[in-house]
């Protein structure tokens, strides 16, 4: 049986489906064309290595599902059993139908009882491979699934790999080491990706940088444990693997049950802006409302809440031209601090005499809409609601566990406590008209349940915020967890932005935007101007560099706008003007990166998808031993298009030297355009703006 080609957005997957075995990838990666049937026969003969008499290593294309029983001694595609038995499947006889560019495949193990479906689905558009599979326990005695993980090859010239870690207010710090044989395993486990989880696992051609350099990428579409994995077999097969990271009986299947993994999803470019791209363009695929300026209270007045200040609050974020104000943590039940009230989701009377009714008819008069921050998984002990109800607090058998931030998890699998957080939630949605949730967590999962209720709470989080959405058409929800703890394709079925990080210091946060956006597009990451010194590095930084980098993204403000001078407000208003003037380009354009041979600089923008137009920003993030910078080249646009470049100053000139064509502006041809960068101090920047004549 000849190999199936599936083809779209740029894409091909070759996949042979040939000896009743499960599909094995031939080819992913660029398009490969029209292959006819004999063309497709040699790729697949071509690709078989020999195989000598003892290799039971397997010298053979990487299975989707790979099986010991196949030879397979790498990480094992599925593992299961029946209090000991059924524990090595060996799926075959499989039937393969193509439905566009979609596979699906079935197979049996008659002797266990076992079922499979795969489905590998090449997306039109972006050119995403995603894969999954569905495993049906057809016998009569339980089967208890230890994990299930799907895999993508990657080719021989993929010698080196990425991933990112981090902490809290660091998230996405990238690292990168050669692809040696053995495994390099990115792991979460704290029933939310995580600050430290890596988004992706890429690996690529040596040196491979933005702009150049064949890339292959897997993220896994799930908000819970998981397993991320690069693997180079002794046999020289080399694979990116993601799975559910499952706990002790977790997913036990009963007669005629079955376990479906989650989307693993592929990308790859011919470097990161490429392959980044693909996510963006399948993240774009959904209705798109332009993306309204936030002004968001938590670095303004933290806990302290009282209407007086918030209302004058939202006059001056309407002034300067905010659209949406979103009131953060501390309104409910006896909330004036961290340690209490988590679960109390009522107005607290005491410090809204009237409720939050005044406040946000006051935001709708001045033109905005409303929104409110949530954490509706967690619960503090100090609360009524634990008081009520200790058995909803999630518990291993040990109590309670340690507080973190003072918190514990709401059990959410518990339908009592589900039915109760989303009566509260959407009863003050209603009664508030509220437009947007700021969905908070802030706690590990560390002890979810006496039997493990990790993947149950997160199903359940995503039927809160599929209901809530439901039932209140256009609410808007954001994820955050302590920053950028919960950044993944499942939680975006559901929520409309993520907030990258709490830092929001320009110096980190031109590295944490760049990173998380290997797979979220600027839209749909908060990117907000705080106070000059920075609450989490406490590093002071001028407005004009804490306004660009926040330009990027979906523009927030939490300055703390009622003790602003005046000149911080009007430079304030110049930005948000701007930011509204370039807002389609900047959330619909294709993300670019320069791959700057100086560490000491960057230059990133974002580029019109038909080439029209642009806008640049150099930076520089440290002292550069060479100076001046030298000359620039502009990523991304036309080599055959003529383009007028000038740089533009919302804020105000920055101090340094400037190049004398800055003054001017200059008109060249595409492939002619390389302009001298200014020499600029540490942490400042130049905004420049391209647009074809
Ligand atoms: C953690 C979030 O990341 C912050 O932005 C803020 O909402 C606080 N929680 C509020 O407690």
């Amino acid at each position: 049986m000849n190999p199936i080609h599936l083809r779209a957005g740029g894409t091909s997957v070759v996949v042979a489906v040939d000896g009743g075995r499960l599909p094995r990838v031939l080819h992913w990666g660029p398009d490969l064309g029209d292959l006819g049937p004999g063309a497709l026969a040699d790729l697949q003969r071509a690709a078989l290595p020999a195989v000598g008499d003892s290799a039971v290593t397997y010298p053979q294309p990487v299975p989707v599902l790979p099986q010991l029983h196949e030879g397979w001694l790498g990480r094992p595609g599925i593992v299961g059993d029946s209090d000991g038995r059924r524990w090595a499947p060996y799926f075959r006889e499989a039937g393969h139908t193509v439905d566009g560019s979609v596979l699906r495949s079935a197979a049996r193990d008659p002797e266990f009882g076992l079922a499979i479906e795969v489905e590998i689905e090449v997306l039109p558009g972006s050119g995403l491979v995603r894969q999954r599979a569905r495993v049906v326990n057809e016998a009569a005695e339980p089967y208890r699934i230890g994990s299930l993980e799907l895999a993508l090859p990657v080719p021989p010239e993929a010698t080196e790999i990425l991933d990112l870690t981090g902490r809290w207010a660091l998230e996405r710090v990238p690292q990168r080491r050669p692809f040696q044989a053995g495994e390099w395993v990115r792991a979460s486990r704290g029933g939310k990706p995580g600050l430290e989880h890596t988004l992706l696992l890429a690996a690529g051609e040596r040196g491979f940088g933005f702009r150049r350099g064949l890339v292959w990428a897997t993220h896994l579409a799930w908000s819970g444990n998981q397993v991320l994995a690069a693997e180079l077999t002794p046999a020289g097969t080399r694979h990116l693997a993601a799975g559910e990271a499952l706990l002790p009986g977790e997913v036990v299947l009963g007669p005629g049950e079955s376990f479906q993994s989650r989307w693993q999803y592929g990308s790859w470019g011919d470097g990161l802006d490429e392959m980044a791209g693909r996510f963006h363009r399948h993240l774009r695929s959904r209705p798109r409302p332009p993306r309204p300026v936030v002004l968001n209270t938590w670095e303004a007045v933290y806990f302290r809440h009282d209407l007086d200040t918030l209302v004058a609050l939202a006059e001056r974020g309407a002034e300067l031209g905010a659209e949406r104000f979103v009131l953060d943590d501390g309104w409910f039940l006896g909330r004036r601090d961290d340690t209490t009230s988590l679960g109390d989701w009522t107005v607290d009377p005491d410090v809204w005499p009237d409720g939050l009714g005044p406040l946000a008819a006051r935001v709708r008069e001045l033109g905005m809409d409303f929104g409110l921050w949530f954490e509706p998984e967690m619960v503090n002990l100090d609360s009524d609601l634990a008081r009520r109800h200790p058995d909803w607090v999630f518990e291993a058998g040990h109590g309670p566990g340690l507080p973190s931030r003072h918190q514990h998890v709401l059990d959410l699998g518990h339908p009592e406590a589900y039915a109760y957080v989303f009566e509260r939630i959407s009863g003050l949605v209603a009664a508030l008209e509220i437009a947007y949730i700021k969905w908070d967590h802030n706690r590990y999962l560390l002890d979810a349940g006496r039997r493990p209720g990790v993947r149950r709470q997160v199903e359940q989080v995503y039927r809160l915020m599929a209901g809530l959405k439901a039932a209140h058409p256009g609410l808007e929800i954001e994820s955050c967890a302590s920053g950028g703890g919960r950044v993944d394709l499942g939680v975006l079925e559901f929520a409309d932005r993520i907030w990258p990080s709490d830092c929001n210091d320009p110096h980190e946060r031109l590295e944490i935007q760049r990173w998380t956006g290997l797979l979220v597009p600027p839209e749909m990451q908060g990117t907000h101007i705080g106070a000059a010194e920075s609450h989490t590095t406490h590093r002071v930084h001028p407005l004009d560099y804490r306004a660009e980098k926040a330009l990027w993204g979906h523009l927030g403000v939490e300055v703390n706008l009622l003790t602003a001078d005046a000149e911080t407000l009007s430079a304030l208003a110049r930005w948000v003007a701007f930011h509204k003037e370039h807002r389609e380009l900047l959330h619909s354009g294709d993300v670019v990166h320069a791959d700057l041979p100086d560490p000491a600089f960057r230059l990133e923008g974002v580029v019109a998808a038909d080439r029209s137009e642009a806008l640049y920003a150099f930076s520089v993030v440290e002292r550069p031993a060479v100076w001046p910078p030298g000359r620039i080249a502009f990523p991304g646009l036309d080599d055959d298009r003529t383009y007028r470049v000038e740089a533009v100053y919302p804020g105000s000139v920055p101090g340094g030297v400037l190049p004398p064509w800055q003054h001017t502006g200059v008109t060249l041809p595409g492939r002619a355009l390389r302009v001298e960068a200014p020499s600029l101090d540490v942490d400042r920047s130049v905004l420049f703006r391209v647009v074809a004549v």
